[in-house]
């Protein structure tokens, strides 16, 4: 009996159109043969990015934009987020560009936080193959920033087992919601303190709404000024300009994200990355 899919909920529908737009956007964007990132290239997490900007997750589930990535003038593609029972994406190697390859792992919605340790190491083993990096999401039900440090911890230490088996490290970053940081300075830091504790490589900053993408800029200033430097900050959330993305990148983040900004049936963006590049 063949299976039916199940009909696709409109939010998938439209993040499926706008990888389609995108891809079709890539195959017409003329590099002339350069592909060299509108940023610039940095390093982070001991991995070289061809550019800082890339593409958050929940956009790309499945990596089908990576092939194009680069000539969009992404350094990064972030596909899921996956969960252990999500299948393995194919994934072509080496990925065109040098576009690195992360993979967002969290916990089914319908598993309890009480199980979110088991089903976030179950996704890390499955899923770390061909990554360059991981990130751990916490959801939207994740009960306190304690909890999710502690389940970091326990990822970092499979996550060493894992770097030691396929002989190259696998950097591993934490999404940390803007409501756990919006205190006062020494609480943010103390959250930020405990990711790195539990031997996190990267912390993604994620100011999502109105209020917190103002305080942005203030946020990651301030956990650049108080981290170790080698605490890769990435900051997603409200970033709608490459102005926007400059002044993250100034205000002490190594690497940005965008998302929403990419649903708008508006290619202006990704051209106003470009033309940076060729102005510089
Ligand atoms: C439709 C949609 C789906 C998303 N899915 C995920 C997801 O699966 N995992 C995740 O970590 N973030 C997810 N996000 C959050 C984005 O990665 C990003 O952090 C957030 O949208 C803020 O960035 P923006 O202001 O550029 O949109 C999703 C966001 C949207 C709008």
């Amino acid at each position: 009996m063949p299976t039916v899919a199940p009909p696709l909920t409109p939010r998938a529908l439209r993040a499926r159109w706008a990888v389609a737009r995108l891809q079709r956007l890539a195959t017409r964007i003329d590099c002339g043969g350069d592909t060299t990132a509108p940023f610039g290239p940095v390093s982070a997490m001991g991995l070289h990015f061809a550019s800082p900007i890339g593409l958050a997750a929940g956009f790309d589930r499945r990596g089908r934009l990576l092939e194009g990535a680069h000539r969009l003038g992404f350094g990064a593609v972030e596909i899921g987020t996956l969960t252990p029972a999500d299948p393995r994406p194919v994934l072509v190697r080496p990925v065109a560009g040098g576009v690195r390859f992360g993979v967002s792992i969290g916990k089914p919605r319908h598993v309890d936080w009480d199980d979110a340790e088991h089903a976030c190491l179950r996704a890390l083993r499955s899923f770390h193959a061909g990554a360059d990096y991981v990130t751990l999401n916490p959801g939207r039900d994740c009960p306190s920033p304690a909890r999710f440090a502690a389940l970091a911890a326990a990822a970092a230490q499979l996550r060493d087992r894992l770097a030691r088996r396929r002989r190259r490290p696998l950097p591993l970053v934490a999404k940390l919601p803007a409501r756990w940081l919006d205190s006062d300075a020494a609480s943010a830091i103390g959250v930020a303190d405990a990711f790195v504790a539990a031997g996190i490589d990267g912390l993604l900053v994620s100011t999502e709404g109105a209020r917190a993408a103002r305080n942005a800029c203030r946020l990651l200033c301030m956990l650049a000024d108080a981290l170790d430097p080698r605490v890769c900050l990435i900051s997603v959330g409200g970033i709608d300009s490459v102005d926007e993305a400059e002044a993250r990148l100034a205000a002490g983040a190594t690497l940005v994200q965008i998302h929403r900004a990419l649903l708008a049936h508006d290619p202006r963006l990704i051209r106003a990355l470009g033309r940076r590049t060729r102005s510089r």
